[in-house]
């Protein structure tokens, strides 16, 4: 049981009063200060992890050195797009299942990282836009979360989705081109797919209050607000020579939201403040309740993708650095304990439902038509639904988005997708169908 801060104050408060009591607090400091940062790291609730790379497995003292220090683990590169999807609908697990079972072997926590990015897309995703891009999208996030499912602890659901600078809006993608929702459909899918895991949006230059960090806040809140699957923000923390002086403000900021806050990529560069900075993360981190745990970006300075800047707690030979021992007094000096954020589950079985209704627009010429269905909610949310409608004698449905259709002739149904069965009271989605001859002319829609 690990004292905590202001109980190891008292204690040596009262030490100074007598010699007597201030060897009883040494010989307490000595058995309770734990030697590894995971383990002191655990003290308080909280993990501290590393990502780690599958090709360097092999290599004994960065093994060593994993095994002995950290109790979770973050794929560098190996759980990507471009790694896990290398052509569309062709899966490839193998260097991240490589990551996943280090980190199962160590007892580790996985942090999966990262289902949607605008960087490391393959290139087939790269060429692909609009509709086609969503579907693609969507169905990597519903696919790789479920081959991990119940084995990760925390996904990058959408990574590094916000513009740099002073705008504090999105930052243009082609993911961002599909339409402003595509970030709550994919946490929607992510949920769908893996109901543990805390699903966690993450990014850069956010580490303080600024125009990003408050762009992110503000999405999280009307997340939050609108009943959006979201349970942690990631703070990436690849920082220089100083640190933000509102970075633990910025945190607190984010955990006052009800997520919890992780720092997931840090790294710092090599100078004169190397160790403090790093020692300031540890206790920003310590001293916020939902703050869950750290994550540094490498081992040793050599497997940083940062070269040259030596950002690392070990040294190219796996020597502790000071910074390794400030960080590891800090962990040591302990803080108020994590709780464990709950996660909300979605529901099983049928929950109550409102009603819904159906509009369609359609866009048509000689032989072939467009239509674009809008599904409204009324004065209740709905969860669940199913829009009926008749084409005409001749059309025939040859090709669907964002609904799955029963059928191509005759009177056809369209059910919500994972992503898209939930609408808040009021709200809408929208689904569409290619065809050929003339387009239906009303739809009806059932809930539930
Ligand atoms: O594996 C190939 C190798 O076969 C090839 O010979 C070599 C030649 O360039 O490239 C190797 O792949 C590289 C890969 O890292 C593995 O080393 C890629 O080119 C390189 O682009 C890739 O860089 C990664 C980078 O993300 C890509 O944007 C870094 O390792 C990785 O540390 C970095 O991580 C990101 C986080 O995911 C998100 N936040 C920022 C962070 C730092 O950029």
């Amino acid at each position: 049981m690990p004292i905590p801060r202001h109980g190891r104050l008292a204690l040596l408060a009262t030490a100074a009063a007598g010699v007597v009591v201030a060897a009883s607090v040494a010989v307490i400091g000595t058995a309770d200060a734990a030697s590894t940062l995971g383990a002191s790291a655990a003290q308080t609730g909280r993990y501290f992890g590393a990502a780690i790379a599958a090709g360097k497995l092999g290599d004994s003292t960065y093994t060593g050195i994993l095994n002995r220090e950290f109790n979770a683990v973050t794929p560098e590169n190996e759980m990507k797009w471009d790694a896990t999807e290398p052509s569309q609908g062709r899966f490839t697990y193998t260097n991240g299942d490589r990551i996943l079972n280090q980190g199962i072997s160590m007892g580790a926590k996985i942090r999966g990282h990262a289902l949607l990015w605008h960087q490391q897309q393959p290139s087939w995703a790269q060429g692909l836009s609009g509709s086609a891009l969503r579907n693609a999208a969507i169905n990597h996030v519903t696919q790789v979360a479920t081959h991990y499912k119940g084995k990760i602890y925390a996904w990058d659901v959408v990574n590094e989705a916000f513009a740099d600078g002073g705008s504090g809006g999105r930052r243009d993608s082609n993911l961002q081109r599909t339409g402003n929702d595509w970030i709550e459909a994919a946490f929607r899918a992510a949920r769908a797919a893996d109901p543990n895991a805390k699903l966690c949006y993450n990014d850069y230059n956010t580490d303080g209050v600024n125009a990003k960090s408050t762009g992110v806040y503000n999405m999280v809140r009307d997340f939050k607000s609108r009943g959006v699957p979201i349970d942690c923000v990631g703070f990436q923390s690849h920082l220089g020579t100083s640190i933000p002086g509102d970075y633990q403000a910025n945190l607190q900021r984010f955990a006052d939201l009800g997520v919890e806050v992780q720092i997931t990529e840090l790294d710092v560069a090599q100078g004169g403040n190397q160790a403090n900075i790093y020692a300031a993360v540890t206790r920003a981190c310590v001293a916020v309740s939902r703050c869950g745990g750290i994550t540094v970006w490498g081992i040793r300075d050599s497997d940083s993708w940062r070269t040259g800047e030596n950002p690392l707690l070990f040294d190219s030979s796996g020597n502790k650095k000071a910074a390794y021992t400030s960080v590891l007094n800090a962990l040591n000096a302990g803080g108020p304990t994590n709780p464990t954020t709950p996660v909300t589950t979605t529901p099983t079985g049928n929950p109550p439902s409102g009603a819904c209704a159906a509009s369609v627009s359609l866009n048509s010429w000689n032989g072939g038509f467009v239509a674009t269905v809008r599904v409204t909610a009324g004065s209740a949310a709905v969860n669940g639904w199913t829009v009926s409608l008749a084409l005409p004698s001749g059309s025939a449905v040859t090709s669907t988005w964002n609904a799955t259709g029963s059928g191509s002739t005759g009177t056809i149904s369209f059910r919500n997708v994972s992503y898209n069965g939930q609408i808040p009271a009021g709200g809408y989605t929208e689904f569409g169908f290619q065809g050929t001859g003339a387009g239906p002319g009303t739809a009806s829609c059932t809930a539930g």
